[in-house]
């Protein structure tokens, strides 16, 4: 059996809001084995970033509270961990890449400057080993003329650049965990690729585990190994990207898959859309929490959850259709 990395047991996270406590995240349990992509797609406010953010602890600074679980790491509890500790971990053994790369950056210093500081911090270098590190970063992740571009400010520098640059610091100290939250979606088309296949390309030669999520199929389909779908706070199917794309099983998964251009049949026709909204937090039908949209939803369904289950191929999905509806993608 594959090594875990990062194994999250029913983790929950929530907010006190004028409702009371809301679950972003409701017992999501995931496992990410070492040197592999996981990615965690799903709609707009399925709890994706919240769960990345609790996995870093930061959630804690967004006034999300872990009521919940375990998230493990190298063996390693993070949920217990003091903040003080989890600075040690952040940016270090594992680092992130969030979408919008000018916040990562800091307007105010060069961008080699914000690479050598992490590396001074964490691995303890003298000033001109950290540069030269620096150097040779720029240079892996394809930025040209990386001595002139190491002394140049965010704002001199294209948003596809400054990813590049994103991704050069949070591979600088070389992580065992890359935390990417949607990495490519403020960048244009083109300049997407060439992050997707730079973050590919990496992983290949560095070895490191990634974490990726993205609301995009297109996406995940060239990167994981693995994908979680997120629905309302809980993972509904789950299994090897294989499993996801070719054998799905989860009517969820079904609509996200026929919403993919080009995988979603003939030219010219319009893009699927799944009909209806996914529900607020504090709002959640009873039953399945996807049965209001369901095409197929059955009685059963508007009153009962379903558990994530194995299915006879032997990955998870939560779903009361015993077989699985017949859905064509193509
Ligand atoms: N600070 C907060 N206070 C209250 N609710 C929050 C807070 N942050 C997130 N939420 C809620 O938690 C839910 C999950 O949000 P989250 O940002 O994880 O979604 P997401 O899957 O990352 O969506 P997107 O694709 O838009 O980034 C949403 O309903 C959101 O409104
Ligand atoms: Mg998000």
């Amino acid at each position: 059996m594959a090594q875990e990395l990062l194994e999250i047991k029913d983790l929950t996270v929530g907010f006190l809001t004028e409702k009371g406590f809301v679950r972003a995240t409701d017992r999501i349990s995931l496992s990410l084995p070492k040197g592999q992509t996981l990615c965690v797609v799903g709609e707009s406010g399925s709890g994706k970033s919240v769960a990345s953010l609790a996995v870093m602890r930061l959630i804690d600074y967004a006034g999300g509270v872990i009521a919940e679980g375990e998230v493990h790491f190298q063996g390693q509890d993070l949920t217990v961990k003091s903040q003080e500790e989890m600075r040690r971990i952040r940016g270090n053994k594992i680092t992130m890449v969030f979408q919008d790369p000018m916040s990562a950056l800091n307007p105010v210093f060069t961008v080699g400057e914000q690479i050598a500081e992490s590396l001074r911090l964490h691995k303890q270098l003298s000033a001109g080993a950290a540069w030269s590190r620096v150097i040779d970063m720029l240079r892996l992740v394809g930025i040209p003329d990386p001595e002139v571009r190491a002394r140049q400010y965010p704002h001199e520098m294209s948003g596809g650049m400054c990813q590049r640059v994103v991704i050069a610091m949070a591979l600088a100290c070389d992580p065992e965990l890359v935390i990417a939250d949607e990495p490519t979606t403020a960048l244009d088309v083109t300049v997407q690729a060439q992050i997707l296949e730079l973050m590919q390309k990496l992983k290949r030669e560095m070895g490191m585990s990634i974490l990726l999520i993205t609301h995009d199929m297109g996406v995940a389909a060239e990167m994981a190994d693995r994908i979680a779908v997120m629905y309302a706070g809980v993972i509904v199917e789950e299994g090897t990207a294989e499993d996801i794309f070719e054998r799905s099983r989860h009517p969820y998964t079904h609509g996200l898959l026929k919403s993919i251009p080009g995988l979603s049949g003939e030219r010219g026709t319009e893009l699927y859309a799944i009909q209806g909204n996914i529900p607020r937090l504090g709002e959640l039908p009873a039953g399945c929490r996807f049965s209001p949209r369901c095409p197929f939803a059955a009685e059963r369904c508007f009153r009962e959850e379903p558990p994530l289950l194995p299915t006879p191929d032997g990955h998870r999905s939560a779903c009361w259709l015993e077989s699985g509806p017949e859905v064509k993608t193509s």
